[in-house]
């Protein structure tokens, strides 16, 4: 369901915004330090709980306002309206969706499932597991509905077994409670996360054929402990070395999502181009695989489309957006080198942010015929 109707406040130096974006291709256009990015972090803060620029969401709060407040209304019949409040002094979220309040940022992401492909996306291949293992349990997380109690029940059961490595209580039977808690999930978790691969991989094959044609190009998942022995197993022998650690070594913790050209990690030899649509291939065919499996669409963000991409590979992008009929906020400094590149019958909504002389950003829509 696409958001038709954005209220914000309180945003970075958007300070107030009212906007009724189309249902498919939202171009934002605007100069530098307008708040183009502000406003598709807004947008992430409401499906995500979170920022993807500050790590403190105070830092989003405009100088001088005392709060935050982001309004956003999904189409439908009736249209569900979700919300977040964070005041400056107070760091809790206030989360509403369809009136009543909620009190995990799960329900959020599940009500407003989004992806974001920024200048910082090549990350995903270059940077720590973290954000891989993050990149795989959206996609197990939106089409498992009981992947989040397995998550959480492994994450209290590996809490509790860390504190007690670091303890040097060896001979607890609480550690026999712990890691059997332990063993359980974790192999539930990995189940999960292997069969979300395997559905994955031949959506992720397709997209990048049509983006970026390599052929050598692989995903691996490994789930962080020996393919060949059970985690009980595992967990059992390594006790000795993980109480010397102080914390657990092997086990869903440390999963993986290597991505490999023939013999080489991809961001070893890709360029900064290639990584950005290879990246945006593993984020397009999240949606496309969230689509086949739950029939539900996902949201798309994409900061400085243009950045990297030359006019062919920013063409292609274009048309796999088309084609997936996906609602999408499509930034770019310039005007001319997105406006030209969709189909006559697509829904192309047009703003431009305007920087006052105040320092404040005002999103203006613009007529498609007049632009
Ligand atoms: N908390 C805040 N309160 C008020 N203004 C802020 C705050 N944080 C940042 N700004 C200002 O908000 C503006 C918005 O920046 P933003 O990154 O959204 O611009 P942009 O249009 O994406 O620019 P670029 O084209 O350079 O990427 C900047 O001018 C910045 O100085
Ligand atoms: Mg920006």
């Amino acid at each position: 369901m696409p958001l038709d109707r954005l209220v914000f406040k309180g945003l970075r130096n958007l300070q107030a915004l009212d906007i009724s974006p189309g249902p498919r291709i939202n171009l934002i256009t605007g100069a530098n330090g307008s708040g183009k990015t502000s406003l598709l972090e807004g947008i992430h803060v409401l499906g995500m709980g979170r920022s993807f620029r500050a790590r403190r969401l105070a830092q989003v709060i405009a100088h001088g306002a005392g709060d935050i407040t982001l309004h956003g209304r999904l189409e439908g019949d009736p249209p569900v309206a979700i919300g977040v409040r964070r005041q400056r002094e107070d760091s809790d979220l206030t989360l509403r969706i369809g009136g009543e309040k909620v009190d995990r940022v799960a329900r959020l992401v599940e009500t407003l499932p989004l992806q974001l492909i920024n200048p910082d996306a090549f990350r995903l291949l270059e940077g720590p597991p973290a954000g891989r293992r993050e990149f795989l349990d959206w996609g197990v997380f939106h089409v498992k509905h009981d992947f989040i109690d397995v998550w959480r029940r492994f994450r209290r059961a590996l809490k509790h077994r860390n504190a007690l490595l670091r303890h040097g209580r060896m001979e607890n039977a609480s550690l026999d409670v712990w890691e059997h808690e332990l063993a359980q999930w974790g192999e539930q978790l990995d189940a999960m996360r292997d069969a979300w691969v395997t559905a994955f991989r031949p959506v992720f094959q397709d997209t990048l054929d049509g983006l970026l044609p390599l052929p050598g190009l692989r995903i691996r998942y490994s789930r962080g402990w020996d393919r060949q022995r059970p985690l009980a197993e595992v967990l059992h022998s390594a006790r000795g070395t993980d109480s010397q650690m102080g914390f657990t070594q092997q086990g869903p913790q440390r999963a993986d999502v290597g991505i490999r050209l023939d013999r080489y990690p991809a961001v070893d030899v890709l360029s900064r181009g290639q990584q950005k649509l290879v990246v945006s291939a593993l984020k397009l065919a999240q949606g496309r695989l969230l689509e086949q499996m739950t029939g539900q669409t996902c949201l798309y963000l994409i900061d400085d489309l243009p950045a990297e991409l030359d006019q062919h590979h920013r063409a292609v992008f274009c048309q796999w957006l088309e084609r997936m009929q996906c609602q999408a906020f499509i930034t770019s400094v310039d005007h001319e080198v997105l406006a030209d590149l969709w189909q006559p019958d697509t829904p192309v909504a047009m703003f431009h942010v305007k920087h006052t002389d105040a320092g404040s950003g005002q999103l203006q829509a613009i007529d498609r015929q007049t632009s």
